[in-house]
């Protein structure tokens, strides 16, 4: 096994703490995580109202037909950026989705129903956005969704 510098260490820590990479621990100690896995939205998939209220086209969206699966919303035109789960037919959920801790990607874990973050802090939280565990000190912000025939609607205010 190769042995890595004290040095070479902290640099290449630094680096990826720069490059926007997480380093959620309590001690210090660096170990490095990307962000979340969630797909991205199609960008003709979904239209931002005047009222700041998302129209989503489900038929424009295979990630959230079947249950547990889910997509991301990032937009320079809405003020937070979103993940947007099936939990199960007819039932979805729109939350934030920066973890609250230093804002790192969260995904969702179909097979435990929650949300956890894809760093090594690991925080989790209930599909309500309560806190489960976890560094992060509050709740995932969650937004109203609703779903009618072929479209869902998250209301952002
Ligand atoms: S960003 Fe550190 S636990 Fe989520």
């Amino acid at each position: 096994m190769k042995r890595i510098s004290r040095k070479a260490f902290i640099v290449g820590g630094a680096t990826a703490a720069a490059a926007g990479a997480c380093l959620c621990t309590k001690t210090g100690r660096a170990t490095i995580f990307g962000v979340g896995d969630t797909p991205n939205i199609a960008p003709d998939a979904y239209e931002i109202g005047e009222d700041k209220s998302i129209t989503i086209r489900l038929d424009r969206v295979p990630e959230l037909a079947f249950d547990g699966g889910s997509i991301k919303i990032l937009d320079s035109n809405i003020d937070d950026s979103l993940i947007i789960v099936r939990i199960m037919e007819n039932v979805y959920v729109a939350s934030s989705i920066k973890c609250t801790h230093r804002g790192v990607e969260v995904e969702y874990r179909a097979d435990d129903k929650c949300f956890k973050c894809a760093s090594i802090g690991g925080s989790t939280f209930k599909t309500s956005g309560a806190k489960i565990r976890g560094f992060a000190k509050s709740s995932l912000k969650t937004y109203p969704i609703s779903s009618a025939g072929n479209t869902l609607v998250v209301r952002l205010s």
